[in-house]
C-alpha cells in the first residue's frame, strides 16, 4: 500500500509519541474525560471500527471493558506498538490491527454493516478532507442505528489566537481560519485540515444523523502549550474544573479547539 505523507511522519514519531503526547498530563485528563464520554456509547459486547489508532491507548482501554476493536492506521510502526500494547495489557484476542488508509475510503475491503461503531481521536481526521467519502463508506460498514464518534481539531481556537495574537505572533494565531495548514512531524510536511462542526456533519453526509457536540479546550490550551500547563498544578486543577462546565454548553464547540461529535447512522 502506497504510505501517504502523514503516515510516514507518524511512523517516525511512532515510538516517542505516548511519551510525548499521550502520557502528557492534559492528555491524559482530556483522555479520561473521553473514555466516560465513550463507555456511555459503545458498551460491553460491541464491535468497533477506529480510524488512525496511534499507539492503541483508547483500543486497549475499550478492550479490557469487553469491547472487540479492529484498530486501523496507515502507520505500520503505530499498528505493531498498538499489537505490543494489547498483548502487555492481556486483551490481544480482543485488539485485531490494519493497515488501512482512511484517505482512499474507496480501497477498503470492509464487510457490510459489521460494526456497532467507529470512532477516530486526537485529530486523526483532520489528517483528511475526505470526509465526504468517508461518511459514505462508514454508512456501509456500520450498522443502522450504530454510532461514529469523532474527537476532531476544530477551525477556531479562541484560546490558541488570544495567546498567540497577545505575543504578536498574528501568523500562529490565524493558521487554522483558511480550513488547511502545513504541519511538520518527524521531519515530514504535510497538510492539516480544520473543518468547523457544521461543515464536518454537512461533508460526512446524510446518511448520519448529528446526536451530539461538545468542545474541549475552552480554558485548557492547546497541546503545544500543555508543558507550560503541567509545571502549574493549581492553575491546571482550576482549568479542568472550568473546561467541565463549559464542554456541556454546545455553543462553545465552535470556538474550542477541539470537537468532539457523535453521529448516528439512519
Ligand atoms: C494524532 S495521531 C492520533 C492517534 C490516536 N488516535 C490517539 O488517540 O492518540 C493521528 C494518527 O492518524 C494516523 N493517520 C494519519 N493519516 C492517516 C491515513 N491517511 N489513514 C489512516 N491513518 C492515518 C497516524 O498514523 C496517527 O497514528
Amino acid at each position: 500500500m502506497n504510505i501517504p505523507e502523514s503516515g510516514i511522519a507518524f511512523d517516525r514519531i511512532a515510538d516517542t509519541y505516548d511519551a510525548d503526547s499521550t502520557n502528557a498530563l492534559v492528555s491524559r485528563w482530556l483522555r479520561r474525560q473521553l473514555w466516560a464520554w465513550l463507555a456511555t456509547l459503545f458498551p460491553s459486547g460491541s464491535y468497533l471500527l477506529e480510524l488512525g489508532c496511534g499507539t492503541g491507548e483508547d483500543a486497549v482501554w475499550f478492550a479490557q471493558r469487553g469491547v472487540r476493536v479492529l484498530a486501523t492506521d496507515i502507520s505500520p510502526r503505530m499498528l505493531a506498538l498498538t499489537e505490543q500494547k494489547a498483548a502487555e495489557h492481556g486483551v490481544a484476542a480482543r485488539v485485531q490491527t490494519q493497515l488501512l488508509d482512511f484517505d482512499r475510503p474507496e480501497s477498503w475491503q470492509l464487510p457490510e454493516n459489521a460494526f456497532d461503531g467507529v470512532y477516530s481521536n486526537y485529530g486523526a481526521l483532520n489528517c483528511t478532507a475526505n470526509w465526504s467519502a468517508l461518511g459514505t463508506a462508514l454508512a456501509r460498514v456500520v450498522r443502522p442505528s450504530g454510532c461514529a464518534a469523532f474527537g476532531i481539531i476544530n477551525r477556531f481556537s479562541l484560546l490558541e489566537t488570544l495567546w498567540h495574537a497577545a505575543h504578536l505572533d498574528l501568523r500562529t494565531a490565524s493558521r487554522r481560519w483558511r480550513g488547511k495548514a502545513i504541519a511538520q512531524i518527524g521531519g515530514v510536511d504535510f497538510l492539516i485540515y480544520y473543518p468547523t462542526p457544521r461543515h464536518f456533519c454537512a461533508a460526512f453526509g446524510a446518511a448520519w444523523q448529528p446526536r451530539m457536540l461538545r468542545g474541549w479546550g475552552i480554558f485548557l490550551p492547546p497541546s503545544d502549550l500543555y508543558g507550560a500547563l503541567a509545571r502549574r498544578p493549581r492553575l491546571f486543577r482550576l482549568l479542568c474544573g472550568l473546561e467541565r462546565c463549559a464542554a456541556h454548553f454546545s455553543p462553545s464547540a465552535y470556538l474550542a479547539d477541539q470537537f468532539w461529535i457523535v453521529l448516528q447512522r439512519r
